[in-house]
C-alpha cells in the first residue's frame, strides 16, 4: 500500500522541518511543491519580466527545468514573492498539476535502491486540490507573528541584514495573495488534522503528527 499525506499551511509554519522529519521517519518520498512554483517565478524574473504576467509564467511552468529545484535563488525572500505572483495564475496551476500527481502516483525510489512507501507532499492545495484522496492531511500553521518571528531569526541566522517590519509586512502580502486567489486558495482540508506551532517546539509538531498518523495506519 503506498501512504500519501498531503501537508498544507502557510509560509514559515513549519511544513518543511515537519514534512522531511516525516519523510526520514515513515521513508516517504517528499516533494516540496512551493520549490515548483519558486522555480517558475524564478525563471521569469530572469528574463526580466514581471512574474504575473500571465503568458511569460504559463511558458516557465510548462518548459520547468528540474535543474532550477536546487538553484539557491529559489529560495530567496524575491524568489517566494515571484512564486506566490506564478501562483495566482490558473494555467501556471494547471501545467504544475500533472507534475506533482504523477509524483504522487509514483514516488521515486530510495537511493538505496528500496521501494519508499509512499510519499509526503507539501505546500497550499495538497488536501484539497493535488491528493484530496490522500489518508493522511495536516495543516500546519501560527500566527503571523510567530512566523514573522521565526522568518527574521532564519534570516538573521544567515547573514542577511533583515528588518523586522519588512519581513512581516512581506509575508502579510504574501498571505493575502495565497488566501485570496481564486483557483486553489490557502485553505485547510475539512478532514485535515490542525495544528498550530505558534508556541510549539519543533519537536512537539513532530510528535503530535506521528501520534496522529499512527493512529490511523492502525486503525
Ligand atoms: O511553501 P513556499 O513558501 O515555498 O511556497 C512559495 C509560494 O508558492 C507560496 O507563496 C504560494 C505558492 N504555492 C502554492 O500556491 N501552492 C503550493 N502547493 C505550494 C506553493
Amino acid at each position: 500500500m503506498s501512504l500519501i499525506i498531503a501537508l498544507d499551511g502557510p509560509a514559515a509554519a513549519g511544513k518543511g522541518t515537519l514534512a522531511r522529519r516525516l519523510a526520514g521517519h515513515y521513508r516517504l518520498a517528499y516533494l516540496d511543491t512551493g520549490a515548483l512554483y519558486r522555480a517558475v517565478g524564478v525563471a521569469v524574473m530572469r528574463q526580466g519580466i514581471d512574474p504575473a504576467q500571465e503568458s511569460a509564467a504559463v511558458a516557465a511552468a510548462e518548459s520547468l527545468s528540474p535543474s532550477l529545484l536546487n538553484d539557491p535563488e529559489i529560495r530567496t525572500e524575491a524568489g517566494g514573492q515571484a512564486a506566490s505572483k506564478v501562483a495566482a495564475i490558473p494555467a501556471v496551476r494547471a501545467a504544475l498539476l500533472d507534475w506533482q500527481r504523477r509524483f504522487a502516483a509514483q514516488p521515486p525510489a530510495a537511493t538505496d535502491g528500496q521501494a519508499m512507501a509512499g510519499a509526503i507532499l507539501d505546500g497550499r492545495d495538497i488536501g484539497t486540490v493535488v491528493c484530496p484522496d490522500a489518508p493522511i492531511k495536516l495543516f500546519i500553521t501560527a500566527s503571523m507573528e510567530a512566523r514573522a518571528q521565526r522568518r527574521f531569526k532564519e534570516l538573521q541566522e544567515k547573514g542577511a541584514g533583515a528588518i523586522y517590519a519588512r519581513v512581516l509586512q512581506d509575508m502579510q502580502e504574501r498571505d493575502a495573495r495565497d488566501q485570496e486567489r481564486a483557483v486553489a486558495p490557502l485553505t485547510a482540508a475539512p478532514d485535515a488534522l490542525v495544528i498550530d506551532t505558534s508556541a510549539m517546539t519543533a519537536d512537539e509538531v513532530f510528535d503530535q503528527a506521528i501520534t496522529y498518523i499512527d493512529r490511523i495506519l492502525a486503525a
